[in-house]
């Protein structure tokens, strides 16, 4: 059986804005195995970053609270950690690269400063053996002539050589686990690729797990082992990423599904699109929250949260009509809007 060295149980983070109480993250679950990578799906605003940015306890804590959970990384719960401690987590055992690469890097200092800095915070190094591991770390990142590049500034850099930076700053202390918030949607498709490839290839070479955030399902089928589904602040779906290629359960599921383009698809074909948007997480959510978008919406469904139960072993879904006894009938085509073609 595999081991699992992060567990998230019942993770619970509010913003608060004066009165309005928002509920970015409402129970989410999971664990993640040693060696193995997570993928987290789900709409803008369905809670990915505030998940991923808890787990370090990055959250603004001027406006956002956990309110409840655990985290437990090697059986200490992070969330009782004092700040001091979690300075200690970060980066030495859990490292992100965030959403927006443009702002990780600072553009008055060079590249090979901003590494050796990062190394140094954490680890006991002599400035020369700092800057010779900063230079290990620009190779293995696939940057070439990194003795060179080190003294280089961020703008000197294309975006994809950025990326690669922020892995190496990233990776700088061997973390055991990389939390990537959409670590490709800034670039073009061919850097897309080259970068998700040096992931793989890192995780496998530093026996790494991943946490990948990210929109797009293939990125999912190629990279990750399970998958997690948000929407509206919670796990709608949850299984082995297989399983769920195979077998997704869940009507968003089936919407997300629907709306990626896939390469075989006709060019002219219509273009699959879930209607209407996430509910707002300010108001309390009495039935399934994705209700009003719902093409298999009963009347319980407006009335009665459904409970995520695991129909079958490590399969997990939150549906009144994905049960052991009951099974919805997927319908082909059931996201498709008539009104939208592809060019
Ligand atoms: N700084 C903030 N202040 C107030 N509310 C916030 C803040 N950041 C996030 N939220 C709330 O938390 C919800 C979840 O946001 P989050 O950034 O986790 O979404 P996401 O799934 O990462 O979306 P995206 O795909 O656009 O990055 C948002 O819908 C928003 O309501
Ligand atoms: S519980 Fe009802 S509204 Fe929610 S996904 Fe299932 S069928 Fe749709
Ligand atoms: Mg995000």
């Amino acid at each position: 059986m595999s081991e699992s060295i992060l567990n998230v149980k019942n993770l619970q983070v509010e913003f608060k804005s004066g009165s309005i109480i928002t509920r970015a993250v409402n129970g989410v679950s999971f664990a993640l195995n040693k060696n193995e990578n997570i993928g987290i799906v789900g709409e803008s605003g369905s809670g990915k970053s505030v998940t991923a940015t808890s787990i370090l306890r990055l959250i603004p804590s001027s406006s956002a609270k956990i309110t409840g959970g655990e985290i437990i990384l090697n059986g200490r719960d992070l969330l009782k950690l004092s700040n001091r401690e979690m300075r200690k987590v970060r980066g030495n055992e859990i490292s992100m690269i965030f959403q927006d690469p443009s702002t990780s890097l600072n553009p008055v200092f060079t590249v090979g400063n901003q590494l050796i800095e990062t190394i140094r915070a954490h680890k006991k190094l002599t400035k020369k053996e700092a800057k010779q591991r900063a230079i290990e770390l620009l190779e293995l990142v696939g940057i070439p002539a990194p003795e060179k590049r080190i003294n280089m500034y961020p703008h000197e850099f294309s975006g994809g050589m950025r990326q690669r930076v922020m892995i190496a700053i990233a990776l700088a202390c061997d973390p055991k686990i990389l939390i990537a918030d959409e670590p490709t949607t800034a670039l073009d498709v061919t850097v897309q690729a080259q970068i998700l490839n040096l992931m793989k290839d890192l995780q496998e070479k530093l026996d790494m797990s991943i946490i990948m955030i990210t929109h797009d399902l293939g990125v999912v089928w190629e990279m990750c082992d399970q998958i997690l589904v948000m929407y509206a602040g919670r796990v709608v779906e949850s299984a082995k990423v297989e399983d769920l290629y195979h077998n997704p359960l869940h009507p968003y599921t089936w919407g997300l599904l629907e709306s990626q383009i896939t390469e075989s698809q006709d060019s002219h074909a219509p273009l699959a699109s879930i209607p209407g948007s996430p509910p707002d997480l300010s108001y309390e959510i009495k039935g399934c929250p994705f209700v009003d978008r719902c093409p298999y919406a009963q009347d319980i469904c407006h009335n009665e949260a459904p409970k995520l139960i695991e129909p079958t072993e490590g399969h997990a879904v939150a549906c009144h009509f994905q049960t052991e006894t009951e099974k919805l009938e997927r319908r082909e085509n059931a996201y498709i809007n008539g009104d939208t073609i592809r060019s």
